[in-house]
C-alpha cells in the first residue's frame, strides 16, 4: 500500500487495523520506528505518509470512503476443527467481508490480497451480495508475489502483477481495468496479467509450491552430497546454468521458513485431498516432509557430533529470522532446531541483528513444548555475536545475514570451548579458512 501511495499521488490510501499499537507505530514521528524492518520501506513511507498514505484504526470510516478495498488479513493454517493443521483459517477474511457488507453504502471493488484457497472469492461474494442494502460488489483476486527482505524492490519492479476478476461480464472487466490502471502507474502493461478469479487464486498457491519445491529438492540432495563428497553449491551452480532449470532458489539451507510456503502447500494438499486427488496431495506434501527432515537432521547432527549429548552445553545461534534482511521469524527453521536442542537440555544463546528478545521468547512459548519459565532459563538472547559465542561448545549459523561472513572468527574461536564446533546451516562460510583456524566444521551439503 505504501508503494501504491508513493507511485499514485492522486490516490488516497488508508491502511486500517484494529490493533491500536501497530497503527500508532506506523504513525510514529520517527519513521525508522515503523513496525516492519524491510530495506527501503521507511523512505517510501516517509515520502507518502500524511500526503496520500494514512494509517488509522477507524475501519468503518475507511470502508465508507473507499472505492477499492484490499483485504490483507492473516490466513493462518487452521489449528482446530475440520482441516486442522492443513486448511487455511478464513475467519479473519469472513469478518472483513461482514464488516464491509455492514458499512458500505455505495458500490465497491473488493480485492483479495491475502493468499486464499481457490474459490474463496465465491464465499466472499455470497456474504457481500446478501447484505440487503442493494450495494454492488466486484471481487478481484490480486495475489502478492513480493518476498520479504526485498519487498520494496519486488514491488517497484515486479516480474508480473496478477489480477483475477469476473472477466466474462462488463462490470467485472471494468473492475479489473480499474485495478490495472493503478498498477499501470509504474508497471509496464504487458507485465500486468488478467485472468479469471480461480486461475489467479490457484496461481498464487502454485507459485509458492514450486518455489518451496525447488528448495526441498536441493535440500534433499544436500544430504546425498554429504554422504558422497559432492558439494551442493557446485551442484546448484552446474544445474542452474541450464536455462531450462534456472539458477534462482537453489540455495541449500537448514530448511525454508516464512509465513507462506508451508501454509500454502498445506492448503494445496488439503484442497487436493478434498477433491479426492490423493496422488496430487501426496506429491506436494512431500515438499513439507523433506523440509521437516532437513531441520531435524541439522539438529540431530549437532547432538551426534557433540558426542551424543548437548545436555548443559552452551550452543550459540547466529540468526533467528527465517531469512536475512527481515525481522520476521514466522516458521523460521531456527525455532525448530532450538526446540529440538532444548528437548536435549541444551542451553542456547541467540544473536540476531534484527529480531527482538521478546519475539524469540514468543516464538518458543507458542510451540507449547515447555513452560515459559523453562524457555527463559534455557535460552538467552544477546546483542553481539561475541556475547553469544563466548564460552560456547558450538556455534550454529541459522540465518544467512551478511555480517556473519565478516565476523572475526579467530577471536570467536579463541573464546570458545575446545574442540570448537561450527555448524553452518546456510552454507555461507568458507570451510578451508574455518578449519585452518581450528574449528570442527560442518556445513549443509558439504
Ligand atoms: C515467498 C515467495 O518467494 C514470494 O514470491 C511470495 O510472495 C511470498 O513467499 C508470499 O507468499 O508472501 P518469502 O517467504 O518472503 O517469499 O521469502 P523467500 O525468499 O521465498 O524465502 C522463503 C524461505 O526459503 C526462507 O527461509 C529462505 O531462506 C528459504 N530459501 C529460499 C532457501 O532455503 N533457499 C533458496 O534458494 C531460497
Amino acid at each position: 500500500m505504501a508503494v501504491i501511495a508513493q507511485k499514485c499521488p492522486e490516490i488516497n490510501v488508508t491502511v486500517v487495523d484494529i490493533n491500536e499499537k501497530r497503527i500508532a507505530a506506523w504513525n510514529d514521528e520517527n519513521v525508522e520506528n515503523i513496525p516492519i524492518y524491510e530495506p527501503g520501506l521507511s523512505a517510501v513511507v516517509a515520502e507518502a505518509r500524511d500526503r496520500n498514505l494514512f494509517f488509522s484504526t477507524d475501519v468503518d470510516a475507511a470502508i465508507d470512503k473507499a472505492d477499492m478495498i484490499f483485504i490483507s488479513v492473516n490466513t493462518p493454517t487452521k489449528t482446530y476443527g475440520i482441516g486442522k493443521g492443513m486448511a487455511a483459517d478464513l475467519k479473519y477474511i469472513e469478518l472483513c467481508a461482514r464488516q464491509i457488507a455492514r458499512v458500505a453504502k455505495d458500490d465497491k471493488i473488493v480485492i483479495e490480497k491475502s493468499t486464499l484457497p481457490v474459490r474463496t472469492a465465491e464465499a466472499l461474494k455470497s456474504i457481500l451480495d446478501n447484505t440487503g442494502n442493494g450495494v454492488k460488489f466486484q471481487i478481484l483476486s490480486n495475489p502478492e508475489f513480493l518476498a520479504e527482505g526485498t519487498a520494496v524492490e519486488d514491488l517497484l519492479d515486479p516480474d508480473r502483477v496478477l489480477i483475477g476478476g469476473d472477466i466474462d461480464t462488463t462490470e467485472g472487466m471494468d473492475a479489473v481495468q480499474a485495478l490495472v490502471d493503478v498498477y499501470a502507474h509504474w508497471v509496464p502493461k504487458d507485465q500486468i496479467l488478467t485472468t479469471n478469479v480461480w486461475s489467479s487464486e490457484l496461481s498464487k498457491l502454485t507459485a509458492n509450491a514450486f518455489l518451496a519445491q525447488r528448495v526441498s529438492s536441493i535440500n534433499s540432495l544436500s544430504e546425498l552430497c554429504e554422504k558422497t563428497g559432492a558439494d551442493v553449491n557446485e551442484v546448484s551452480r552446474a544445474i542452474g546454468m541450464d536455462s531450462r532449470i534456472g539458477s534462482k532458489f537453489l540455495k541449500s539451507s537448514v530448511g525454508f521458513g516464512g509465513s507462506c510456503f508451508q501454509k500454502d502447500i498445506l492448503n494445496l494438499v488439503y484442497i487436493a485431498k478434498s477433491f479426492g486427488l490423493n496422488e496430487v496431495a501426496d506429491y506436494w506434501e512431500q515438499v513439507i516432509i523433506m523440509n521437516d527432515h532437513q531441520k531435524k537432521r541439522f539438529a540431530e547432527n549437532i547432538v551426534k557430533t557433540l558426542f551424543n549429548t548437548v545436555s548443559g552445553k552452551k550452543i550459540a545461534f547466529l540468526g533467528w529470522a527465517f531469512k536475512k534482511d527481515t525481522n520476521d521469524t514466522r516458521e523460521s527453521a531456527a525455532i525448530y532446531v532450538a526446540d529440538y536442542l532444548l528437548n536435549e537440555q541444551a542451553e542456547i544463546v541467540i544473536y540476531d541483528p534484527k529480531v527482538t528478545e521478546e519475539q524469540i521468547y514468543a516464538d518458543l512459548d507458542y510451540l507449547g513444548t515447555r513452560s515459559e519459565e523453562e524457555n527463559r532459563k534455557l535460552v538467552k538472547v544477546v546483542n553481539t555475536p561475541v556475547n553469544a559465542t563466548e564460552g560456547a561448545h558450538a556455534v550454529a549459523v541459522l540465518t544467512e545475514w551478511d555480517e556473519f561472513k565478516e565476523l572475526d572468527w579467530n577471536e570467536i574461536y579463541k573464546k570458545m570451548l575446545k574442540p570448537a564446533f561450527l555448524f553452518d546451516g546456510r552454507k555461507i562460510l568458507d570451510r578451508k579458512s574455518k578449519e585452518a583456524i581450528g574449528f570442527q566444521f560442518y556445513s549443509i551439503g558439504n
